[in-house]
């Protein structure tokens, strides 16, 4: 027991260990086999601490070893920058600012507040608005995260019954793009914030930029908010919710994608502490959500599953 108990307090060593070699670059370097000498000339770091750092890496199974010569293997080239299945900016993302308010977490449970706002003065997407390089790997990890995650959307729900789906909140485009490629002649609109909409590269898809706590665009017969009402507080919700509901004609469609976790039979705690730290928010349950959408003037049609843990709410304005 007493053993068990002293590795657990170390285990995020590893996760820190293969973090830092994602943000050193090192997996993206190793893609032909290097010893730390060369790899420490190449990126101008100190060899020793490298070789360090190395060797951890191979023990945790996140590199190859020949000699004194080290490459990637198949679960480290998931962690290279082009790599088209790449995991890197998700990795990332636990890193930093995520740390830093779990850290913090007593100050969450004391409160109920944010630690993330309490350490840097303003709420986490305010902060990444400010912060250009960290906004950029922020959305690289979402659509990370999305490509998987939104896979089975369109088999799930036929996006035909609709001449135009507008994604709020949608990032980079993973869910429109999905969408687009089952759906061709279905209009795709994506709404997000303006520094976010200027970096969306997909084509055939209609971009509009704004912030959804003000007004959204009657721009479409149905909204998709995935993944963005958990972010926020119940006044908060309510106040996107709201914004939709005036932004739908009558008889218009709001999908609401989240993980419920009345839905779901893992235990969702450590995930709603993060988003209590993160953002004063929490996962709620699917009654949870229908109550806030009702809240704002939806009727509640319907659910289905999306995948092991997200549901989609189905309501009509
Ligand atoms: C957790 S991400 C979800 C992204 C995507 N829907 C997904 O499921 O992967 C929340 C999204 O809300 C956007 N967002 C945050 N505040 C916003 C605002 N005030 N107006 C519009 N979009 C906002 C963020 O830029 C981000 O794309």
């Amino acid at each position: 027991m007493r053993d068990k108990l002293k590795s657990f307090f170390t285990e995020h060593w590893k996760y820190m260990a293969v973090s830092t070699a994602c943000k050193l670059n090192l997996f993206d370097n190793l893609q032909e086999q290097k010893t730390a000498k060369q790899l420490a000339t190449e990126l101008s770091l100190n060899e020793e601490k490298l070789l360090l750092l190395l060797n951890a890496l191979h023990n945790a199974d996140f590199l190859g070893k020949n000699d004194d010569f080290f490459k990637v293997n198949s679960l480290s080239e998931l962690l290279t920058e082009n790599n088209p299945e790449s995991l890197k900016y998700a990795c990332l993302n636990w890193s930093s600012e995520h740390l830093n308010a779990w850290q913090n977490l007593d100050f969450s449970i004391k409160t109920g507040n944010s630690s993330f706002e309490n350490i840097y003065k303003k709420p986490f997407f305010d902060f990444l608005n400010e912060n250009p390089d960290k906004l950029h790997a922020y959305h690289k990890a979402m659509y990370q995260y999305a490509k998987d995650d939104y896979k089975t959307l369109p088999n799930v729900i036929d996006f035909s019954n609709h001449k135009s789906v507008m994604d709020v909140g949608g990032g980079y485009g993973a869910v429109l793009e999905n969408i687009k490629a089952k759906y061709p002649i279905v209009e795709c609109i994506l709404f997000d914030l303006p520094k976010v909409i200027e970096k969306v590269t997909i084509p055939y898809i209609q971009k509009i930029s704004g912030n959804f706590f003000e007004k959204i665009p009657s721009q479409s017969e149905a909204i998709v908010l995935s993944r963005v009402l958990h972010d926020w507080n119940d006044e908060k919700a309510n106040n996107i919710l709201k914004n939709c509901f005036e932004a739908l004609p009558s008889n218009g469609t709001l999908y609401v994608i989240e993980n419920c976790t009345d839905k779901i039979k893992i235990d969702l705690s450590l995930l709603s502490l993060n988003m209590t730290a993160m953002c004063q928010s929490y996962e709620r349950t699917s009654t949870q959500y229908i109550l806030l959408c009702k809240n704002a003037g939806f009727q509640f049609d319907s659910e289905t599953k999306l995948n092991e843990l997200q549901t989609i709410l189905i309501f009509k304005k």
